[in-house]
C-alpha cells in the first residue's frame, strides 16, 4: 500500500525534481499534500513553481500550501544565485491558469496541523525546515504524528555548500532545524538526515540528460529545461560538468531504503557562530546520548539512476542498460 507523504519544500530546481519522482511511485507513495517554505526562491515563488511542476505532471489536484516566509530568526538568504532569478532554472514557464486549480487559504502550518491530527503521514523536508519547527512548537500532538522524517540537509564528513561547514536548508533557517531534531531527540524519533555526503554523488550529467531526452523526449525536454541554468552554476562555482541534483535523492531513499546506507547518532545543528548551521555528527558518542538520527553516508548512485528514470519514464528498470556507463564514478 502507498504511504502517504507530505513534501515540505523550496522549489528550486532539485525540490522540483523530487516532486516529480515522488508523483510517479503513486504505488509506493502518496502525495497528501505540498508545503513550502521560503529558500530557494521567496515563498510566493516557490509556491508558483510547485503549481508549475504539478501542471506539468498534470497533478493540479494535490493541494499546495504556503508557509513561513522567512527563517524563524535569522534574516533570509535566498539561493536564486544557484537556481535563477525565477527559482526554476530560469525556464520562465508560464504560471498554470487559475481556474485550473483551487487555490488553498489555509497556511503550511495549518494544513500540516490539520493532516497530522486527522492521520499519520510521513514528511519527506526538502527545503529550510521553518514549517516543521514551527508545527513542533505550535502542535506537538501533530507533530508527533509524524510517521517517518526525511530530511535533505547537513552534511557529516562533506564539506559545507554554503560554508566550510554547513547545508544550505540548514544553514537558511539553523533554528528552526535545530529546533525539530532537538524535538525528535525528545520524541525517540529518528530523523534520516539524506546529508551532502551521499546527495552529492548525485550527479546528473549531459550524459544522463541526454539518455533521459532520448528515452522521453517531453519529460527530457522540461528536465534540460529547468536544469540549464544549474549546470552553469555547478561548472562556475564547482568546476563539475553536470549538476548535483540533491532533492529527489530523499524520495528515492524514502521509498528503497536500501539505497543509502549510513549509522544511527545524535545530531545537534549548530545556530550561532562560524559554523552556524552546522550539522554536528556525535559519530564517536561523545555525549552519550541515545541517537536521534539516521545519518547517510554511502549510496549506490547507480540504483539510484535506475529508480529515478524507471519511475520518471515509465520504464521497465532492466531495460536501463546504459545507466552504468553513463554514472559519473
Ligand atoms: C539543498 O539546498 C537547495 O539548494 C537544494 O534545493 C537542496 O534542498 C542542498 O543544499
Ligand atoms: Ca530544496
Amino acid at each position: 500500500m502507498a504511504r502517504k507523504i507530505i513534501i515540505d519544500c523550496d522549489p528550486g530546481i532539485d525540490d522540483s525534481l523530487a516532486i516529480m519522482l515522488a508523483l510517479s511511485m503513486p504505488d509506493q507513495i502518496e502525495v497528501l499534500g505540498i508545503t513550502i517554505a521560503a529558500g530557494n526562491s521567496p515563498v510566493e515563488m516557490g509556491y508558483e513553481n510547485a503549481l508549475k511542476v504539478l501542471e506539468f505532471m498534470d497533478r493540479l489536484d494535490i493541494p499546495v500550501f504556503m508557509g513561513a516566509g522567512c527563517p524563524l530568526h535569522r534574516e533570509f538568504v535566498n539561493a536564486l544565485d544557484t537556481h535563477g532569478s525565477d527559482g526554476l532554472g530560469e525556464s520562465f514557464l508560464p504560471p498554470p491558469d487559475p481556474s485550473k486549480y483551487i487555490r488553498q487559504d489555509k497556511s503550511a502550518l495549518e494544513f500540516l496541523t490539520e493532516t497530522l491530527r486527522r492521520e499519520p503521514a510521513s514528511v519527506i523536508a526538502l527545503g529550510p525546515m521553518t514549517n516543521l519547527a514551527m508545527l513542533a512548537q505550535e502542535d506537538p500532538e501533530a507533530f508527533r504524528n509524524i510517521e517517518e522524517l526525511v530530511s535533505m540537509g547537513g552534511s557529516f564528513r562533506s564539506h559545507g555548500n554554503c560554508s566550510p561547514v554547513a547545508e544550505y536548508n540548514y544553514w537558511c533557517d539553523p533554528d528552526a532545524a535545530a529546533i525539530v531534531y532537538r524535538e525528535s531527540d525528545r520524541l525517540r524519533r529518528l530523523i534520516h538526515m539524506v546529508g551532502l555526503d551521499v546527495t552529492r554523488r548525485i550527479v546528473l550529467t549531459p550524459d544522463l540528460l541526454a539518455y533521459m531526452k532520448r528515452l522521453d523526449s517531453r519529460i527530457g525536454a522540461f528536465v534540460e529545461k529547468i536544469t540549464g541554468f544549474y549546470f552553469d552554476f555547478h561548472w562556475e562555482w564547482e568546476h563539475l560538468i553536470g549538476c548535483v541534483i540533491n532533492d529527489p535523492l530523499a524520495v528515492a531513499y524514502f521509498a528503497d531504503k536500501e539505497l543509502c546506507s549510513g549509522f544511527n547518532s545524535y545530531v545537534q545543528i549548530e545556530t550561532r557562530g562560524i559554523s552556524l548551521g552546522q550539522s554536528v555528527v556525535d559519530s564517536m558518542n561523545f555525549y552519550r546520548h541515545s541517537p536521534n538520527a539516521v545519518v547517510l553516508t554511502d549510496v549506490d548512485t547507480p540504483a539510484f539512476f535506475r529508480l529515478f528514470f524507471s519511475r520518471l519514464l515509465k520504464i521497465d528498470i532492466k531495460s536501463l542498460d546504459l545507466i552504468p556507463d553513463l554514472v559519473r564514478s
